[in-house]
């Protein structure tokens, strides 16, 4: 496991009441929120914009990085001056500030990741350099008291992992894909059939009128051990289904229903083994957290409510607005840090990273994540 817990170097800890400012330009939302954090651990979001970009990529059928990076670039200072605005505080009445510095799409990262820095200079407060994963990890204390340890799993468009969350700082990656993630097959699906984008909510709302029993598809690496997943396969049987049956509405409906039971049926039974596999090594009470933006539908949450009850677990799954990306989970990550001296306090000379594991030796350690140029992968 790596830890990237407080070193010697690092500043004290901060025990006061904090209030950060947090920025989130990594995929197609640009998001600030200010957040307040008391010494108890209590959490109070004194306002969140989340501006979506969903309009600019639609045309697209994705997400088109060049697109995201100028959308962010033009409009990243009005969303944080409305957020400080809406929070009725000005700069200098922060403790500090934290915007996402990878993973992503590195374009919009720097947008925001700039803001936060040139903010940060100019009011002579600490700027805490965010890894995303990581405020996707500590999202569901945002709205409770979720202890350490539990099991997370992240499925959205970019991710779509098991990581052990044990405290701050300290995650174990126990599994991940090692292509696409399901968020990004249910888009492509959704492409494939002209649905409309994002895929998710459209492939959600179809497959009600499905028979999911209708097409047989794949469920990949489901008979292998391990908690890795895949869903390549899935997505490309998916389209060749689209591409050579006739697809009227009905079809269309049946294809939408037959891919989301594989991947609910792919995320469920990975989840069981996690489950397993954590209690293996927690005991007390277990916790099974949801985020990402496949968080949302109901068929994959119903699954996961299953498996949480047949283990003895409890389900948590941030409120929608916390499970897609957004910035109080950033603001969230820096007031952690701040609080615990957790914290580099060289933040101004951070570079934006597109690639940026939060459990880096698992990462380096499997050659399906470990290599490539830029370093490892989530
Ligand atoms: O977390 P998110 O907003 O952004 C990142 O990718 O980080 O997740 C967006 C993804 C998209 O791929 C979208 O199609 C998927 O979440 N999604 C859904 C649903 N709502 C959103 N997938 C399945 N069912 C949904 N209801
Ligand atoms: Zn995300």
């Amino acid at each position: 496991m790596v830890s990237t817990k407080v070193s010697s170097d690092y500043m004290p800890a901060m025990s006061e009441t904090l209030t950060l400012l947090g920025i989130e330009t990594s995929c197609d939302e640009t998001a600030a929120a200010v957040l307040r954090r008391q010494a108890d651990g209590t959490i109070e979001i004194l306002a969140e914009t989340v501006h979506s970009q969903i309009e600019e990529h639609a045309p697209y059928g994705g997400v088109v990085p060049e697109i995201a990076a100028r959308a962010h670039a033009e409009i990243a200072d009005t969303i944080v001056a409305k957020t400080l605005q809406d929070s009725g505080l000005s700069l200098a009445q922060l403790d500090g500030i934290a915007a996402t510095s990878g993973p992503g799409l590195i374009g919009g990262v720097m947008v925001g990741m700039m803001t936060g820095k040139a903010l940060a200079m100019a009011a002579n407060k600490p700027f805490i350099p965010i890894n995303h994963l990581e405020g996707h990890a500590l999202s569901p204390r945002l709205a409770e008291t979720c202890a350490f340890p539990y099991l997370l799993l992240l499925v959205s468009g970019g991710h779509c992992q098991f990581l052990e969350v044990t405290g701050l700082g300290e995650y174990r990656r126990l599994g991940s894909t090692i292509d696409d993630a399901a968020g990004e097959a249910f888009d492509k699906l959704a492409k494939t059939l002209g649905i409309g984008f994002p895929g998710g909510p459209a492939v959600e709302a179809l497959a009600k009128q499905g028979d999911a029993t209708r097409f047989v598809l794949p469920r990949p690496l489901m008979n292998r051990p391990g908690l890795d997943m895949s869903f390549a396969g899935l997505k490309t049987a998916a389209a060749r289904v689209a591409d050579t049956e006739t697809m009227d509405e009905q079809g269309r409906a049946d294809l939408c229903a037959s891919f989301q039971i594989a991947v609910t049926e792919c995320l469920a039974g990975k989840t069981e083994r996690a489950l397993q596999d954590f209690k293996l090594r927690h005991q007390g009470d277990l916790r099974l957290v949801v985020a990402g933006g496949v968080a949302a539908n109901q068929t994959i949450r119903a699954a996961l409510e299953q498996v949480a009850a047949a283990a003895g677990a409890r389900l948590i799954a941030p409120p929608l607005r916390h499970c897609t990306d957004n910035a109080a989970m950033i603001a969230l990550a820096g007031a952690e840090r701040l609080a615990a001296g957790c914290y580099d306090p060289d933040g101004l000379a951070f570079a934006a990273r597109p690639r940026w594991p939060l459990d880096r030796q698992s990462a380096l350690a499997d050659p399906a994540y470990g290599g490539g140029k830029k370093g490892a992968k989530a």
